[in-house]
């Protein structure tokens, strides 16, 4: 078995991207420029400002001696504009100490404001053909999957397994097109979704394709836990079978969507609806749980059916009684709506 850069070199003067305005010519400044453009936007994006960007500064001192506001207007519409500051204020930064070009060593690019270690390696593999990688997205998730490497890549020790990897293939020669195959086999054939695993040069041996495992790997960040917070739901059942909903404040969750009346727990429940009906029994149903963006919400409803209302409850109140098919027509929350359809046929 060939070791994976020839692979990569071969597939990638075939079928490689080969005319990307930054390749001709290639020089450091270039490259770094498309790297800091490449990161939060695609390359179909990035081509027109990239050719713009480098028409009106060519060069690193160009760059360097020129105003913030012109910069930024050359960035206007790429977005996330701490990226062209960090440029502009690497570039004066190197042309004092550098000269007139980026220096071509791993910690004095590592010390430029904007340049960490996949962007080093980029500038170092593509314009000087030293055999630094890169790390990005594209070849995450190649070296994921051909290594069969499970656990999220942008935990400390997922990552580490992958730059070893990443320097281990790294060839001594041709580093530019080696950088460039990596990123296009990530981008072109081992995509996120539907790899193209038969047109892979990398297939004969690649532990996803193997196992099966294309489809899981990388890895997905693992769901963070959240806070769980407890409310009691009231279902309210008059004998005429009609329910007592409450209107939800304009602040807070659900604002102002019909939903159920709510207590902090069984006994202060009891107390709420004892305001709007004469109770007799109730039925704790099973929980279950709702998913806020940031917090679990642990429902544990309570029905009290068969109930006389209390007529004392005006409308055009926050409470107002509802025969079950009017209900369904409201705006209520989801999991409002879910426990309503559960408790209509449900009789203690
Ligand atoms: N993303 C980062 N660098 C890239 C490059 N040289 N070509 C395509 N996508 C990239
Ligand atoms: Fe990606 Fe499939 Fe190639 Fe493996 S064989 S590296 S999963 S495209």
């Amino acid at each position: 078995m060939k070791a994976v850069a020839p692979r990569l070199l071969d597939w990638q003067r075939e079928h490689g991207r080969n005319d990307l305005p930054w390749q001709h010519p290639r020089s450091a400044y270039r490259v770094w420029l498309s790297e800091i453009m490449l990161q939060q936007t695609q390359v179909a994006t990035v081509i027109p400002y990239f050719q713009r960007f480098v028409e009106a500064l060519p060069d690193l001192s160009a760059l360097a001696s020129a105003s913030e506001d012109e910069v930024l207007a050359l960035w206007s519409g790429l977005g996330y504009y701490r990226r062209a500051r960090f440029l502009h204020a690497a570039a004066k930064q190197a042309a004092a100490l550098h000269g007139g070009e980026l220096p071509a060593d791993f910690d004095a690019l590592l010390a430029l404001p904007g340049i960490g270690r996949s962007t080093a390696g980029a500038i170092l593999a593509q314009a000087y053909g030293l055999p630094y990688p890169i790390m990005d997205g594209n070849v995450k998730r190649v070296l994921a999957r051909y290594h069969g490497i499970i656990g999220y890549p942008g935990l400390g020790p997922i990552e580490k397994q992958l730059w070893l990897h990443a320097e281990q293939h790294m060839p001594r020669s041709e580093t530019a097109r080696y950088t460039q195959a990596i990123m296009d086999l990530g981008a072109m054939v081992c995509r996120r979704s539907q790899p193209d695993c038969p047109a892979c040069p990398l297939q004969s041996d690649c532990v996803a394709y193997r196992d099966g495992l294309t489809d899981s790997l990388p890895s997905p960040r693992p769901a963070k836990t959240l806070p769980t917070r407890q409310t009691v739901m009231m279902v309210i059942r008059d004998h005429h079978h009609r329910y007592l909903l409450e209107r939800r404040p304009v602040d807070g969750i659900w604002p102002g969507l019909w939903s159920l009346p709510e207590a902090s727990d069984p006994g202060a429940a009891w107390q709420v609806a004892g305001r709007y009906a004469r109770l007799d029994d109730a039925l704790a149903l099973d929980s279950f749980d709702h998913i806020f963006s940031h917090y679990r919400l642990r429902i544990e409803p309570l029905l009290f059916a068969g109930v006389r209302a209390i007529p004392a409850v005006a409308e055009h109140s926050q409470h107002r009684w509802y025969p079950h098919d009017e209900l369904l027509r409201l705006g209520l929350p989801a999991p409002v709506r879910q426990l309503l359809q559960r408790c209509k046929d449900l009789t203690p």
